[in-house]
């Protein structure tokens, strides 16, 4: 249902937008940001969905390690100001707190797709009575491929492995019910839900707990990517329960261009020795990990799927945005992002055009950030024609363009000057 509360809060004009953003606890932080230049002005950034801005702290931390590096080469592990042997361990409380786990449950390490990988070699086990994965129909691609490729490994076939959740006819996007009621006809079949936090192209976010639940009732592993989640929504993993989580830390969390991802390991594995993993030194007992010996010893928690020593570099711009995520706290951004968002939508909705619809849901709950907005006749020029007006956002075929408001820096203002130039462009 959609907050008409909310919606009956806003007004149209340009006043309104200037006003929300004077009274905006959180205004101050957009200054933390370096964002793009327009001719004229700074860009109008809806783009943290896909990258997020770099925090205006993050030269200072990456400028101390590579002091640290000029000044004591390999002795830096140990003696750096912050030495690089347990850098990642500055992280663990952060993430711990931004995804609503215990720090045994959550490491920075890898890429993201490199951890779903890592995850599914653990989690999916099939076996010939039960060895079907269901996703989103329309996962992202890298999503896809990897399952598929899991599946094959396994010697099975995507053709009859793969579950595909589909929305019902007529319909963009997934109904809880219709979720609930595919575990419940094959769940037996089902080794494997793994499916996105919020859907990269609807914007869709699912109720994480109940298909935990679902799964779980049913005896299957559940695994999310929460890529499009990860900075965005307040998170309660540990609680919820899924078995797994993974994300990358370059959209909501500005870590910047390929940062290192993180991932979530529920604590109920955390000591299960015998479960199967691609091992490397990083993930081996601390204590003993310089002994250099034959013999993998898995560390406890999520650190044990580590594989090797992090980039420093790319810990260190993560270390920046996490500071910040730290001070203002998931609860208060959420709060500042239903609104901005339903703020976006309510501007949306005065153009009454019948040029664009919006394709993410409206109900509060079942979103994030994000608007995926369908332009069925714009085409892809729509992106650049108004990046040359200084708007960015994001398009993905066929026709749908992406914008999200970030609460973090983004503005009532930058919504305001978004949707009068993408007005001109569409209606
Ligand atoms: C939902 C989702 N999964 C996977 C990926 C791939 O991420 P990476 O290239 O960091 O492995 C992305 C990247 O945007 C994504 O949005």
């Amino acid at each position: 249902m959609t907050d008409l509360r909310l919606q009956s809060e806003f007004h149209p004009g340009e006043d309104f937008a200037v006003a929300m953003d004077a009274h905006d606890p959180l205004r101050e932080f957009r200054r933390r940001f370096l964002f793009p230049k327009a001719p004229g002005d700074d860009c109008v950034y809806l783009c943290g969905h896909s990258l997020g801005l770099q925090p205006a702290s993050a030269a200072a931390y990456v400028d101390q390690e590579l002091k640290d590096w000029a000044r004591l080469g390999v002795e830096g592990h140990f003696h750096a100001v912050n030495p690089w042997m347990p850098y990642h361990r500055l992280l663990t409380e952060q993430t711990a707190e931004l995804v609503g786990a215990k720090p045994l449950e959550v490491v920075v390490m890898n890429s993201l797709t490199v951890n779903l990988h890592l995850m599914m070699v653990s989690f999916y086990r099939p076996t010939p009575k039960r060895h079907k994965v269901v996703v989103e129909r329309g996962a992202f691609p890298s999503d896809q491929y990897a399952v598929k490729s899991q599946i094959r490994f396994h010697g099975f076939d995507p053709a009859t492995s793969l579950i595909e959740l589909t929305p019902l006819p007529g319909e963009t996007c997934l109904r809880d019910e219709e979720i609930d009621s595919l575990i419940d006809r094959a769940g037996d079949e089902i080794a494997l839900i793994l499916l996105g936090g919020v859907n990269y192209a609807t914007g869709q976010a699912f109720d994480l707990e109940r298909i935990t639940r679902a799964g779980h009732a049913r005896g299957c592993v559940v695994g999310f990517d929460l890529a499009h989640a990860a900075g965005n929504l307040p998170l309660r993993l540990h609680d919820c329960g899924p078995d797994f989580a993974v994300w990358c830390s370059y959209k909501y969390l500005n870590g910047g261009p390929g940062c290192v991802a993180g991932c979530f390991v529920h604590e109920r594995h955390a000591r299960e020795w015998d479960l199967p993993r691609f091992s490397g030194w990083w993930g081996h007992d601390e204590q003993s990990r310089f002994e250099m010996g034959p013999d993998f010893r898995a560390m406890p928690g999520a650190d044990g799927w580590q594989l090797s020593n992090p980039s420093i570099v790319s810990l260190a711009v993560l270390r920046a945005s996490m500071n910040i995520f730290h001070e203002t706290g998931m609860e208060r951004l959420r709060a500042k992002s239903i609104s901005l968002t339903g703020y976006l939508e309510f501007l949306l909705g005065q153009l009454g055009s019948e040029n664009f619809s919006i394709v993410t849901p409206s109900e509060t709950a079942r979103r994030g950030a994000q608007l995926s907005i369908r332009v069925p006749k714009s085409g892809r020029t729509l992106c650049e024609q108004l990046a040359q007006k200084g708007i960015v956002g994001d398009w993905r075929e066929p026709d749908t363009f992406r914008v999200a408001p970030v609460p973090l820096y983004n503005s009532y203002h930058d919504v305001f000057r978004f949707v009068r130039r993408f007005a001109a462009a569409v209606c």
